[in-house]
């Protein structure tokens, strides 16, 4: 594979699943099943004498072309035989990218889109402030016109959320896949933490969501949960199974995805829970709000 172009790297095609292609010394291209090409390394750590796996994600082909890979994966390769944390070093300089960005925006608020995106969030704090906590199940409401299927062969889909109600999940058809829209209840929001030593990457590190919904809640807007259905295991359709102290996934269950196919779990921002056999979080698809009450599957917003 070490032969391989951009232009090679441009014509692969999605998968049902996700599949790798490899290109030596652990550097590895990710291709989602919704054709999102990301470039991966994969490397081991060594603590207590005891060898670990990790994935590091290096970015996005269409910003990272593979001769800039191929440098940015030999630094890396470099700093971990050095003893560097690459993961540690990475979390600390989103921090501060963020806190950056949060002070650049309070010093340029006229501009459209911060004064536009600072509105839309004050919004739906209000909404919030109203939620009650209860679980209102609506399993399944894919009710799609024709036209609407037709769209879901591959071009974006409009999903209607004002009958959405707190704590039920709503699943439409994008690109032959389930999407999944889950209106969180205020609790839920609360629930979730920051970090979790259950949750095998808490910190959203690998990139299988687009750069906005990079939160522990890994949306847009905490209320609304929107995830590809399929599990990154096998692609199986995980269960919603919102409700914690289950039962049936015991009582340290805390509310989120279950896959019946192999036992994975994951928590309800789609968080892939340490132990199991699906390597990664849930995909998030890109979208964005075109109203309070209506989310385009398929494409990022203008305003990200
Ligand atoms: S496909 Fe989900 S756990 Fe195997």
């Amino acid at each position: 594979m070490s032969s391989l172009t951009d232009k090679d790297i441009k014509a692969l095609q999605p998968k049902d699943h996700h599949y790798r292609v490899a290109l030596g010394d652990g550097l590895f291209l990710w291709i989602s099943s919704s054709g999102k090409k990301s470039w991966q390394y994969r490397y081991h750590v060594h603590s207590n004498n005891i060898r670990k796996e990790k994935i590091y994600t290096i970015g996005d082909f269409q910003q990272i072309n593979l001769s800039h890979a191929r440098e940015l994966h030999a630094t890396l390769r470099k700093e971990v035989l050095q003893g560097i944390d690459i993961q540690a070093v990475k979390v600390e300089k989103k921090k501060s990218y963020s806190t950056s960005q949060e002070n650049a925006m309070q010093t340029t608020s006229t501009q459209p889109t911060v004064s536009n995106r600072r509105k839309f969030l004050t919004n739906m704090t209000q909404v919030m402030g109203g939620i009650g906590g209860i679980f209102a199940l609506i399993p399944f409401l894919s009710s799609m016109s024709p036209s609407e299927r037709a769209k879901s062969a591959g071009a974006p889909i409009e999903i209607d959320i004002s009958s959405l109600q707190p704590g039920a999940y709503k699943v439409v058809e994008w690109r032959g896949k389930p999407v999944w829209v889950v209106r969180r209840t205020k609790k839920m929001i609360e629930d979730t933490l920051e970090d979790d030593e259950v949750l095998r990457d808490p910190q959203s590190v690998e990139e299988h969501q687009p750069e906005y919904t990079q939160n522990k809640f890994r949306s847009i807007n905490p209320e609304y949960l929107v995830l590809l259905g399929v599990c990154t295991h096998l692609g199986c359709s995980p269960l919603y199974k919102p409700s914690p102290k289950s039962k049936e996934l015991g009582l340290d269950w805390t509310g989120g995805f279950f896959c019946p196919c192999h036992g994975s779990k994951f928590d309800l921002s789609g968080r892939v829970h340490k132990g199991v056999p699906a390597p990664y979080n849930l995909e998030v698809p890109p979208y964005y709000f075109a109203s309070d009450t209506r989310i385009i599957v398929g494409e990022d917003g203008e305003n990200v």
